[in-house]
């Protein structure tokens, strides 16, 4: 072979393509389990589902100029204490209708959907709730007829009746309150919570 069209041959861009590819694999694999740790409920940033027992507000951070979501104080959802076990399947059922219901054709939860709607990553905190005693109920019943209950907020546009059933809008809202307590690094920006009670 001639040595010094070696970088023009065949043979060496067979083995470039052979050697990136096996190196992106594995740092692929390396990502997919970093990513995983991360994400998994119980982790520094994602809370355990029981969660859902706890109050979940928002406090300004000086140090990272976001408000990052605080927890404390008992606040069971719909005043019943649940099981790490018995949240995470209430928690489940909710990713479950909203998936089925595919709620990301007109909102984004995470970063993922559409922007036809409010964002619900921190939908749980919404100032359209008023305050914190009434809100789980508000949101069940705009959840069962968002028709009837519309609060549209100046843009005109209303949210359809996606026939949930009473269950499902519980466990969609145990969802949304979990999701909120996620530290999402200010993810949405702008984002006004609803008036919050100091302890
Ligand atoms: C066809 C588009 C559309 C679909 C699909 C849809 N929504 Fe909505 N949703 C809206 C619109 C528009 C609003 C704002 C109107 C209002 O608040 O009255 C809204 C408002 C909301 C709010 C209040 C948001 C806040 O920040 O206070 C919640 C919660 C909500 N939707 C949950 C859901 C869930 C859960 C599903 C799936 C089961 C769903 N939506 C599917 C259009 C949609």
């Amino acid at each position: 072979m001639n040595r010094e069209n070696y970088w023009a041959s065949q043979t060496f861009w067979k083995k470039c393509a052979i050697w990136v590819t096996a190196v992106m694999f594995v740092i692929l694999i390396f990502l997919t389990f970093d990513s995983v740790s991360k994400i998994t409920a119980g982790t520094e940033r994602v809370p355990e589902y029981s969660v859902i027992n706890k109050k979940v507000f928002y406090k300004y951070s000086e140090a990272r100029d976001i408000l990052v979501p605080e927890i404390c104080c008992e606040a069971p959802l719909f005043g019943k204490k649940l099981s790490n076990d018995e949240a995470a399947d209430l928690i489940d059922l909710g990713k479950l209708t909203i998936q089925a219901k595919n709620c990301m054709n007109c909102h984004t939860l995470l970063g993922n959907g559409a922007y036809y709607a409010p964002d619900l990553t921190k939908a749980w905190l919404d100032q359209g709730w008023i305050n914190e005693s009434i809100r789980e109920n508000l949101m069940v019943d705009f959840l069962l007829d968002p028709e009837a209950n519309a609060r549209s907020f100046g843009t005109n546009r209303k949210m359809p009746n996606l026939d949930l059933t009473e269950d499902e809008a519980k466990a969609v809202v145990a969802y949304l309150k979990w999701m909120s307590a996620i530290d999402t690094n200010g993810f949405p920006a702008w984002f006004k919570p609803i008036y919050q009670k100091e302890e």
